[in-house]
């Protein structure tokens, strides 16, 4: 799986998003399901990703944002489908060369952060902030 690379084009105009979002990339490129703590690893992705939604959240919340409610919809979208794939990977260990899990994570976030993300950015910038 190559390194994946945050670009300005993920730029939602606020820094410690950004660097949520930075962190974030970093972390799933990190990821190596055949490492033996593959599962603290990942649920460490898990954990950070949530507090990442959290701040997320309580941004758009606090700039009032109009999209916040799709938004957070497809937050919890995103929480449900990777626990569903996390069950399936304890019950049945994923293959090394079956790289569904990170494919997915970083397919999601990627296109979470270059069209859903960018919503609220442009949003912001329309407003003039
Ligand atoms: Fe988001």
């Amino acid at each position: 799986m190559p390194i994946i690379a945050w670009t300005e084009a993920m730029s939602v105009g606020n820094a410690a998003l950004d660097k949520d979002h930075q962190k974030l990339i970093g972390m799933i490129n990190d990821l190596d399901q055949s490492a033996p703590d593959f599962l603290e690893l990942f649920n460490a992705v898990l954990d950070y990703t949530n507090g990442h939604f959290d701040r997320e959240e309580t941004h758009l919340e606090a700039i009032g944002f109009p999209g916040l409610d799709a938004h957070r919809v497809q937050h919890d979208d995103f929480a449900d489908q990777v626990a569903d794939m996390l069950k399936q990977f304890r019950a049945q260990p994923f293959d090394p060369a079956d790289t569904r899990l990170k494919d997915f994570l970083w397919s999601w976030l990627k296109g979470h952060i270059l069209i859903e993300d960018q919503r609220y950015a442009a949003w912001t910038r329309a407003k003039g902030g």
